[in-house]
């Protein structure tokens, strides 16, 4: 043993070796007091590993060996005092083993709490005062008693299991199956072993459950809960290993901790209550909110479901009722998703607007199942939202073209094209000017910017020019200009989804030969939008309210305007064409704000569900 060498003349080093074997299946293994007239006071009696039984001779035991001793006796606080006994020949009264001193005994430390690991001794070649009993080691054990009552028949080892060494494996506790939670299997702190059992879980609280998920190493211990009545199967294949487990709170071990001795169980703990413990705190999330993937395109949402959100197609609907006639709802599933597709046409979908975004909500249900006879889901009503910019760029001229924009991320997309056309008339554009023809500079010609979607909204155009390069870098002449028709250019609103440019043709170099193309950007918007950008009228408000003093006003009106020629204010510009519908849509106006709110309601209350939820 290492302590050999420190106890003994160094000549004795080599003889030390000689003893390493047998020396480690001779440890001090359990401890007691005998001869003393209280249970705390007596010689002391050590077992050893071998089985032996006698005394500890005393060869510079002290104070801190005699605290080693009260602790694994179950002593706690104050511990061990040395004192000088008259001999005790009754018994075991051989020398066993001889201590010169426990310098590593630590108070805070459980795993110095036995003479093994605390003290200096050996375990044969005792010197010559070893003999008799006169040198026997004796204590009083004062502090706080933390085991049932230790006497001079307590069971070897009463108080102490294996300390727990966080960087190692654990071996003396566990939880089954764990690692969160499990059934607490502990080692018979005395056998050590293979002999595992479970710990009775009658008065077994919070603070038991927490010392034990503090030797396990887990760090969350303010949620460990202990519970009873799980595990069943698993606790009915071991003992009661533990029972009256009552430990101080902050306890780090069951070393810390009272209770009935290793195997001692009172007749109500049997496997039956063994007790389980959780260490980390239980997940009171609900179950997850359905988070759909979406992609709107080409006027449909179609909506994207894991299984985790919905777990078969039955379980998707359109919420509320709906004309299937009209709608066209779909949904399918594979292995893997659940999807569904929702026209924003025809099936109730709620068309709103904001300053950017022309946004078409439609509702989705998700029911919900019973599992064993009870729902342990809640349904939802999830609101599917596209959104289609109201601002984007087209690009047309001599070469008729139709652009899609980029959608926005989940956003939709609207088609809008630019043509040109010779004549217009009340019954429309005619003589379309095809890619290439020529075109006299200076001759009159009609561009047409369209909205091609079946959506209902009403397009605008904000600007409108032309450019000699194909990408609009190059020179450029304005025919229309935040809204306003520039020089002897006119625009005019043919109905929501068609605007009228009327403009000279030119050329940017005299050479009239070269190309040149016509941009326009665009805005749309719903029908019933207030939001000035979405009105096809120059200067809007300002000369909406004019309008009514058109008389008085017309000429300080034109000199705000200076960029704007005569025609202006002929029969087709915007104003006048939306002054000459206003009279005849205000019913339909009147019909479609109605029904507007009406939506708009059963909206609000769609959505306070989806709240309450
Ligand atoms: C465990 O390891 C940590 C660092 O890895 C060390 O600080 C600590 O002292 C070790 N504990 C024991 C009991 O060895
Ligand atoms: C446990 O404690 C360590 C060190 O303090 C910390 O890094 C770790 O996050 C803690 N774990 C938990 C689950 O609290
Ligand atoms: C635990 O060890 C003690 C002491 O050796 C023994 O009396 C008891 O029967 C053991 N109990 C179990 C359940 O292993
Ligand atoms: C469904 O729509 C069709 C076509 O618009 C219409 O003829 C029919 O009356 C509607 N059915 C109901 C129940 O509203
Ligand atoms: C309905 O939509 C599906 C795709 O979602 C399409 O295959 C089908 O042709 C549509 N039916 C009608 C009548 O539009
Ligand atoms: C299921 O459908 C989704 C959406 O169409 C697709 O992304 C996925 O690859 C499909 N999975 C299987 C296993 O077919
Ligand atoms: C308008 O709505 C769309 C879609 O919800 C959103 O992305 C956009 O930021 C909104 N614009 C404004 C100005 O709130
Ligand atoms: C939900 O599912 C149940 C059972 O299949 C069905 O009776 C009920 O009508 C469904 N609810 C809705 C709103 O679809």
């Amino acid at each position: 043993m290492k302590q050999l060498w420190r106890l003994l003349p160094v000549k004795l080093v080599v003889l030390s070796c000689f003893f390493i074997t047998s020396a480690n299946s001779q440890r001090p293994v359990s401890v007691r007091l005998v001869g003393g007239s209280k249970p705390n006071l007596g010689v002391v009696e050590v077992t050893m590993s071998t089985g032996a039984v006698g005394r500890i001779c005393n060869l510079g035991f002290d104070n801190n060996g005699a605290s080693v001793v009260c602790a694994m006796l179950g002593y706690r606080g104050v511990t061990g005092l040395k004192v000088d006994l008259p001999p005790y020949t009754v018994g075991n009264t051989n020398t066993v083993m001889a201590i010169s001193g426990c310098p590593d005994f630590l108070e805070a430390s459980t795993s110095t709490w036995n003479l093994e690991t605390a003290c200096r001794y050996v375990v044969s070649s005792f010197p010559p005062d070893c003999a008799g009993n006169g040198r026997d080691a004796a204590v009083i054990c004062t502090g706080t008693q933390t085991t049932s009552t230790p006497g001079p028949t307590l069971p070897p080892d009463f108080a102490t299991i294996a300390p727990i060494d966080c960087n190692n494996t654990i071996t003396s506790l566990r939880l089954d199956p764990g690692p969160e939670e499990g059934l607490v299997l502990i080692q018979n702190g005395s056998l050590g072993g293979d002999n595992f059992g479970t710990i009775c879980a009658a008065g077994f609280s919070a603070i038991e459950a927490a010392t034990i998920c503090r030797m396990l190493c887990r760090n969350e211990t303010a949620n460990a809960i202990g519970m009873s009545g799980k595990y069943l199967t698993t606790a009915a294949s071991y003992p009661v290993m533990l029972s009256g487990l009552k430990c101080p709170a902050g306890a780090t071990s069951t070393n810390d901790c009272k209770h009935n001795g290793w195997g001692a169980a009172p007749s109500y703990c049997t496997p039956n209550t063994a007790v389980s413990v959780r260490c980390s705190q239980i997940s009171l999330t609900p179950p997850p909110i359905p988070a759909p993937f979406v992609v709107c395109h080409l006027y449909v949402a179609n909506v994207f479901f894991t299984y985790t959100d919905v777990a078969s197609a039955s379980l998707l609907s359109l919420y509320g009722t709906y004309n299937e006639t009209t709608c066209n709802f779909t949904k399918n599933e594979n292995s893997t998703t659940v999807w569904a597709t929702v026209p924003y046409i025809g099936c109730n979908s709620v068309q709103t607007t904001n300053a950017t975004h022309v946004i078409y909500t439609s509702m989705l249900y998700r029911n919900v199942t019973a599992v064993s006879g009870v729902y342990v889901d809640v349904p939802y009503i999830i609101p599917v939202e596209c959104a289609i910019p109201k601002l984007k760029e087209v690009t047309a001229a001599l070469l008729p073209d139709a652009r899609t924009a980029p959608p926005i991320t989940g956003g939709d997309s609207y088609t809008s094209e630019v043509k040109l056309y010779r004549s217009y008339n009340a019954r429309g554009f005619s003589s379309e000017i095809a890619p290439g023809d020529r075109l006299v500079v200076g001759s009159r010609i009609y561009a047409r910017v369209r909205e091609t979607s079946p959506l209902n909204v009403r397009l605008t155009v904000r600007n409108c020019w032309a450019s000699d390069k194909s990408d609009g870098t190059g020179a450029s002449y304005y025919v229309v200009r935040n809204k306003c028709a520039t020089d002897a250019n006119s625009v005019f609103r043919v109905d929501e989804k068609n605007i009228g440019i009327n403009f000279a043709v030119m050329s940017f170099t005299q050479t009239v030969s070269t190309q040149a193309y016509i941009f326009c950007d665009v805005t749309i918007c719903t029908p019933t939008d207030p939001d000035e950008r979405c009105l096809q009228t120059c200067g809007t408000a300002v000369r909406r309210r004019r309008k009514r003093q058109l008389s008085t006003e017309n000429e300080k009106e034109s000199s705000q305007q200076p960029s704007r020629g005569p025609y202006i204010l002929t029969a087709m510009t915007a104003m006048d064409v939306e002054a000459s519908r206003a009279a005849s849509i205000a019913d339909a106006t009147l019909l479609w704000l109605m029904t507007t709110a009406l939506v708009a309601a059963v909206a609000w209350n769609t959505f306070s569900s989806v709240f309450i939820h």
